[in-house]
């Protein structure tokens, strides 16, 4: 049969779907389109056109890199203009990708993690002593204080440079020019630009962000230049290799980018690590059961002292939990790849012109009911473990993306959200201010929870 067209939303001249988006939260009018107009459509946005894919099905055919690639439009082309061919926002066939990507994968690896776990916890305790000397009383902005140990974990891992974020009582300046050149970003893709010519104030603030975090970056390579530490962290891999296949090293321009993609451009890096972590609080105080029962497995394990690395992998419901939470608040919400040829989904139902844009909606796929069951919008680790996981549908959980253009930094984050959340529990018993609370979100390029405020009181066994 001849294929169907892709549904579409009525669109209004030169402009298309523009009215479709919700500027201020994304994820929600792409989740609103998709229960509309179901498992595919396709938005306008000023010419540009946009195919949503919202089930597992489709996104598992799309999930193959010899067929389709990844898309550096929209947003994350905006983002080019600070971290520009850095590992994250490299075009295609720009050769510092391959580059960075053989010179940086080794650094990435479990072992050269594993390295990292004491100045993870080095962070992670400063979080634990601020929490334990406020007090139960104490109002905490979770991300607030979630959003200190990431920057600073990763800065600290990555370049062996202190941010020292708990001792500032603002939002360090960088992590705020961050969160506003992203969401500028965001704003200027779906921005005409006969209205972006108008708008010289926003540019100027938008460029005069960036220069402030490419400053930081530059400072940050010079001073290392001029005084080596001897360390291998990220920086030093950066500096001192070479490529194995090439011969090449990096240029300075490259690390620049690189760095500000791990540290600054911190929305990409630094930004989902929170979310994770703030979502996850956020689900354990909403399911108190699930909460007493990651206690009871944190305690068998620790039996009273530190996380250890080789405790990680002794906490089945742990990994439970971190996986749950990232299949329903997926904190990179999406991602988008390009058809390298002209192509059909489905079956043969959806004729795909080749160089289209198509986006995985990762928020909302994750949720399919196919996969999932009708119970797929709660939260329940259960379905995570047991060999449930490994015998999913392939590609139903994708969290950190798929194939060569997948998540370098998996092993990292995940090594990090394991030990802040098991150290917090073992320590704290978390609840809501208002008890009330219910999940608003907040959405710049990645997702996180709004205006969710939490106690934490030491626990009485606490060691
Ligand atoms: C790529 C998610 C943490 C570094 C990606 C992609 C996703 C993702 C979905 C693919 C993006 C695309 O296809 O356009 C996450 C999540 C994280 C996380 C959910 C935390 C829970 C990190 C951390 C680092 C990192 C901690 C660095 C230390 C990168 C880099 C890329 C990437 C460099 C680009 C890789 C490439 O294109 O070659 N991440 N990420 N990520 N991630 Fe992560």
């Amino acid at each position: 049969s001849a294929p169907s067209k892709i549904p579409q939303p009525p669109t209004l001249p030169f402009i298309g779907n523009v009215a479709h988006l919700d500027r201020e939260l994304p994820i929600q009018g792409f989740t609103l389109l998709a229960q509309q107009y179901g498992e595919i459509y396709l938005i306008d946005i000023l010419g540009r056109k946009l195919i949503f894919l919202n089930t597992q099905k489709l996104v598992n055919e799309v999930s193959n890199d010899a067929a389709f690639r990844k898309g550096v439009v929209g947003s994350l082309n905006e983002v080019r203009y600070l971290s520009g061919d850095g590992l994250f926002t490299a075009y295609e066939d720009e050769p510092n990708w391959a580059i960075a990507h053989r010179l940086l994968m080794p650094a990435f690896n479990t072992m050269a993690i594993r390295d990292m776990m004491e100045d993870m916890r080095d962070i992670c305790s400063q979080l634990l002593l601020k929490w334990e000397r406020f007090g139960p009383d104490h109002v905490i902005d979770p991300s607030d204080d979630l959003t200190r140990v990431a920057l600073d974990t990763i800065a600290l891992c990555s370049m062996s440079h202190r941010l020292n974020s708990f001792y500032t009582e603002n939002q360090p300046a960088f992590a705020a020019a961050m969160t506003d050149f992203l969401k500028e970003c965001y704003i200027r893709s779906t921005r005409p630009s006969f209205m972006q010519a108008l708008m010289s104030g926003t540019t100027a603030k938008w460029e005069s962000d960036a220069k402030f975090m490419t400053d930081v970056a530059t400072r940050i390579l010079n001073e290392r230049r001029e005084n080596p530490i001897g360390k291998k962290d990220l920086l030093d891999t950066m500096l001192y290799s070479k490529d194995p296949k090439t011969g090449q090293g990096l240029s300075d321009d490259a690390i620049v980018k690189n760095l500000l993609t791990f540290l600054i451009a911190g929305n990409l890096v630094t930004f989902p690590v929170l979310g994770l972590m703030s979502f996850m609080t956020y689900y354990l105080i909403k399911n108190p059961e699930t909460m007493r029962k990651l206690q009871a497995e944190v305690d068998e394990v620790l039996g009273g002292q530190p996380v250890q690395y080789q405790d990680l992998s002794k906490m089945p419901y742990l990994t439970a939990v971190i996986r749950e939470t990232l299949r329903l608040a997926p904190t990179a919400p999406m991602r988008m790849v390009k058809s390298l040829e002209d192509t059909y989904l489905a079956n043969g139902k959806y004729f795909v012109k080749a160089g289209s844009s198509l986006i995985v909606n990762t928020w909302v796929y994750q949720k399919d009911p196919k996969v999932w069951g009708e119970d797929a919008q709660e939260f329940r680790p259960e379905r995570m473990l047991d060999g449930k996981f490994e015998a999913l549908p392939p590609q139903s959980w994708q969290p950190f993306g798929f194939g060569i253009r997948g998540c370098i930094g998996r092993p990292f984050a995940w090594q990090e959200v394991s030990l802040v959340m098991a150290s917090i529990l073992q320590k704290f018993d978390l609840s809501f201010v208002d008890p009330t609370y219910n999940l608003e979100l907040k959405q710049a390029l990645t997702v996180k929870p709004k205006d969710l405020f939490i106690r934490a009181k030491l626990r009485h066994q606490a060691p």
